[in-house]
C-alpha cells in the first residue's frame, strides 16, 4: 500500500520558528515509520510564497516579492534538513510547475460552472489570509493574531461553495475517519452543517500570485493556489513522472488547528468540483503554546528550532516535540521541559541503560554475547505484543502514545537489569547460563527498542544498532520482537548517547 504524507506548506514572510518544524517532524515520523512497515511512501512539505504579507514584507526591504522569497528559501529548507526529515520534495509556490498546475485546476472548476464574479467587502486578517465575520472577531481583533483585520472591498472571482454542503456532509457520514482526532471531526462537520457562504477565488489589486486563467488581471487567492500544492507536486516532482495514480488519493494530511476549514471544508469542495478524489484523511494538531500563548511571529514569542537542535540535537528535539505534547492536543513547552527531558529520559533511562548493556558484555563476557532467547524470558513478556500495538497506534496518528509505549519498554528494561542484577551474577561461575540470558535478554530488548524509536530518533537508534553490531536493514518493522538478535562477538562499550548539556540558562 502506498502512503503520502503532508504538511501545511509555510508562509515565508518571516524565518521558521518551533511550531513550524513541530508539524515537519511529526510528517517525518509518519514517513519514516510506513517507510518502515515496507508501504511506499512520499513525504511532502515546502513553503507558501503567494501570500500578501511576503509582497509586504518584500517591500518593506525594497526587494521585489520573489527575490525576497529566493533569499529565505534557505531558512526555511534548513529546518527540514537540520531536524533529519526525509521529505521526498520541497514545494516552493513559485515553482513553475505549480504554477501551471494552479491555472489548469481553476480552469476545472470555472468549465464545471462553479465560478462566479462578485463584490466581496469584508473584514481580511492578512496573517490569516481569511476574511472574518463580525462575530468571529473578539474586540475588533482576529482571535488567532491578536491584530486588527483590514476592510477590503473587491470585486473577485466566487467559488460556489454553498453548492458542495449536501456532498460534504455525505463524505462525512460515510467516512467517520475522514478527520481525526474525533473532536475536530465533529467541529468541522457542525461547520459544514452550519451553512456554507461561497468564497472569493481571486484578489484583484496586487500582482504577486498565479494569474487567474480567464482573467489575467486577478491573481489567485493564496489558499486556493496553496491547498493545490498537494496534488501538483506529485505531478512533477520527479520529472517525467506522474505521481498521482499511486499517491492520490491515499494523501493524509497534518495540519494545525488554525487552518481547519480550509483543509477539511474549502480543500475536499474545490477538488470535487476540479474533478478529482478528496484526500484518504486528515490529522488536526493543536498548537505548542508557550506560557499558555500560540507560538507565533506576531506574538514575538518564538523559539528557533535550530537553537534547540545546535544545543541538543535533532533527535532531543524530535522526541521532547512529540513526548511532551499529545500529538492533537494543545501543550506548554519551554527551553527547561527539553532540558529535563534530555536528562531524564534520553540520558538517564535510555543512554545510561545503552551504555551499561554494553559495558557489561565487554566485562564480563569479553565482548562475546551468545544467542540466548527463552520462552520464559521477562522481556519477551515486555515487548510481546509492541509492533502491533504501535502500527495500530501510528494508523491513528497516537504518536504520543506510541512513544510513550515503547518507552514503557525502555523502563521495564530498566527494572529489568536492576532484578536481575547481573553484576552479580558475574562473581558465580554456576551462575554463567543466567548471566547469559540476561545479558542476552537485555541486548536484544535494546534491540526492539531501537528499531521501535528508529522513526522517532533516528540517529539515536542507528547507534544503539551500531552498539550490537547491526545494520540499517535491522530495521523493518517485522524486527520489532522477541530473540532476533544472533549471537554478536566484538561488542565494546558504547560511547554515552546524551553527553551531559549545561542546563539553559534564564536567558536561552
Ligand atoms: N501557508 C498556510 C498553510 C497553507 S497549507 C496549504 C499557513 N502557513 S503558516 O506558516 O502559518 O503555518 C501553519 C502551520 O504551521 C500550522 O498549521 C501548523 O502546522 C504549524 N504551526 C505554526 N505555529 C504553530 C504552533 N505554535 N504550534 C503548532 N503548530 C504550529 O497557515
Amino acid at each position: 500500500m502506498a502512503y503520502y504524507v503532508t504538511t501545511p506548506i509555510y508562509y515565508v514572510n518571516a524565518t521558521p520558528h518551533i511550531g513550524h518544524a513541530y508539524t515537519t517532524i511529526a510528517a517525518d515520523i509518519l514517513a519514516r515509520h510506513y517507510r518502515q512497515r515496507g508501504e511506499e511512501t512520499f513525504f511532502l512539505t515546502g513553503v507558501d510564497e503567494h501570500a500578501s504579507t511576503v509582497a509586504r514584507v518584500a517591500a518593506e526591504q525594497g526587494l521585489a516579492p520573489q527575490e525576497y522569497a529566493d533569499r529565505i528559501l534557505g531558512a526555511w529548507q534548513e529546518v527540514p534538513r537540520r531536524i533529519n526529515a526525509t521529505n521526498d520534495f520541497f514545494i516552493r509556490t513559485s515553482d513553475e510547475g505549480h504554477k501551471a498546475f494552479v491555472q489548469d485546476f481553476l480552469q476545472r472548476i470555472y468549465d464545471a460552472g462553479d465560478i462566479y464574479e462578485g463584490v466581496y467587502a469584508g473584514w481580511y486578517c492578512v496573517r490569516c489570509e481569511a476574511f472574518k465575520t463580525e462575530a468571529e472577531l473578539v474586540d475588533g481583533k482576529c482571535p488567532i493574531h491578536e491584530t486588527v483585520p483590514d476592510w477590503i472591498e473587491e470585486q473577485n472571482w466566487f467559488f460556489r461553495l454553498s453548492a458542495y454542503q449536501e456532498r460534504l456532509l455525505a463524505l462525512y457520514d460515510e467516512r467517520p475517519d475522514f478527520v481525526l482526532p474525533a473532536f475536530r471531526f465533529n467541529e468541522a462537520r457542525s461547520f459544514v452543517a452550519g451553512g456554507l457562504q461561497d468564497f472569493s477565488i481571486s484578489r484583484a489589486g496586487q500582482p504577486w500570485g498565479v494569474p487567474i486563467p480567464w482573467d489575467p488581471e486577478q491573481v489567485a487567492y493564496v489558499w486556493a493556489d496553496a491547498l493545490v500544492n498537494y496534488l501538483s507536486a506529485l505531478s512533477y516532482a520527479r520529472p517525467g513522472e506522474d505521481l498521482r495514480g499511486t499517491f492520490w488519493p491515499v494523501v493524509r494530511h497534518l495540519l494545525g488547528k488554525d487552518i481547519l476549514r480550509f483543509h477539511c471544508v474549502y480543500w475536499p469542495a474545490l477538488l470535487l468540483s476540479a474533478g478529482y478524489d478528496v484526500p484518504r484523511q486528515l490529522f488536526v494538531h493543536g498548537w505548542l503554546l508557550l506560557d499558555e500563548r500560540k507560538i507565533s511571529k506576531s506574538r514575538g514569542n518564538v523559539i528557533d528550532p535550530l537553537d534547540l537542535v545546535d544545543v541538543y540535537g535533532a533527535d532531543a528535539v524530535r522526541f521532547w516535540s512529540i513526548r511532551s505534547v499529545s500529538f492533537g492536543q494543545d501543550g506548554s513547552v519551554s527551553v527547561e521541559s527539553l532540558h529535563e527531558r534530555y536528562e531524564r529520559e534520553l540520558a538517564n533511562d535510555l543512554g545510561n541503560l545503552v551504555s551499561r548493556t554494553t559495558a557489561m558484555i565487554d566485562r564480563f563476557l569479553d565482548g562475546e554475547l551468545p544467542a540466548r532467547a527463552s520462552v520464559e524470558s521477562q522481556v519477551r513478556a515486555l515487548v510481546a505484543g509492541l509492533g502491533d500495538d504501535l502500527a495500530r497506534k501510528f494508523d491513528v496518528f497516537d504518536l504520543t502514545g506510541a512513544l510513550e509505549a515503547v518507552w514503557e519498554v525502555v523502563r521495564g528494561l530498566n527494572r529489568f537489569v536492576e532484578s536481575q542484577a547481573p553484576w552479580q551474577l558475574a562473581k558465580d561461575d554456576a551462575r554463567r547460563d543466567d548471566l547469559e540470558r540476561t545479558l542476552y535478554d537485555l541486548a536484544d530488548g535494546l534491540r526492539v527498542a531501537a528499531v521501535a524509536l528508529a522513526s522517532f530518533v533516528p540517529e539515536t537508534s542507528a547507534r544503539i544498532l551500531d552498539a550490537l553490531g547491526l545494520d540499517a536493514a535491522a530495521i523493518a518493522w517485522d524486527e520489532v520482537a522477541y530473540g532476533r538478535l544472533p549471537a554478536r562477538s566484538g561488542i565494546v562499550p558504547a560511547p554515552p548517547l546524551f553527553p551531559r548539556i549545561d542546563a539553559p540558562t534564564a536567558a536561552a
